[in-house]
């Protein structure tokens, strides 16, 4: 059985996804901890409504992002993942963090990589009238939401579509799709091998 160890900054929607694929046994893994780097967010008290050790290290009380990487390692590694699984955790990671745990890294970013890295996705994929978006899963490489992707789910841009509303359905597809690419981890169907994501069947 695999440990996974999630971090998050907020709601932690996905985390809660994944939790209940742990929970009715479609992970063959355990989440040995959740780490915010926010204190108070609710994605903590999901993490402590099943018992899982919920960790808070706010970068802000460290001097330089070094010092904090540093210590989120500690922390994480106290708890020995085989996954580190990123679930809307909004800092910009070094590459030697990165680095620390290449292959066994994943983010779920809200579009269709390589289009629209970084934040407000949403919002530019209205801006630019495009007709479909969607949500990504991919392995962390240095380069920021430029790893390679595991797997994408699609969704059409209707013509009264909202920041929110294009948000509720990526979510809603992000929460069907996290869980599953964990699994495939955990059970050895996925795995990453010379820079790419690689699937046994
Ligand atoms: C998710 O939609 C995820 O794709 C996004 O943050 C949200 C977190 O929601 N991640 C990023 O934007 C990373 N660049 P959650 O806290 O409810 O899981």
């Amino acid at each position: 059985m695999k440990n996974i160890v999630v971090l998050i900054s907020g709601n932690g929607s996905n985390l809660q996804a994944i939790i209940d694929s742990v929970e009715n046994g479609a992970i063959n893994g355990q989440i040995t901890a959740v780490i915010s780097n926010k204190p108070e967010v609710y994605g903590l008290q999901r993490a402590e409504h099943s018992h899982i050790p919920a960790l808070v290290l706010d970068h802000r009380e460290f001097d330089d992002r070094n010092l904090f990487e540093e210590e989120l390692i500690s922390l994480i590694d106290d708890h020995k993942p085989d996954l580190l699984v990123l679930a809307g955790f909004m800092r910009i990671l070094s590459s030697e963090f990165v680095q620390h745990y290449l292959g066994k890294i994943v983010n779920i970013h809200p579009s269709l990589l390589p289009k629209y890295k970084g934040l407000h996705t949403h919002r530019r994929v209205l801006e630019n009238g495009d007709t479909e978006h969607g949500t990504s899963v991919h392995f962390v490489t240095a380069e920021l939401d430029g790893g390679p992707i595991i797997a994408q789910r699609k969704i059409t841009v209707e013509a009264n579509d909202t920041e929110q509303s294009l948000q509720q359905k990526i979510q809603q597809q992000e929460h069907q799709l996290y869980p599953q690419v964990v699994a495939w981890f955990c059970d050895g169907t996925l795995r990453f091998e010379d820079g790419q994501a690689v699937f046994t069947d």
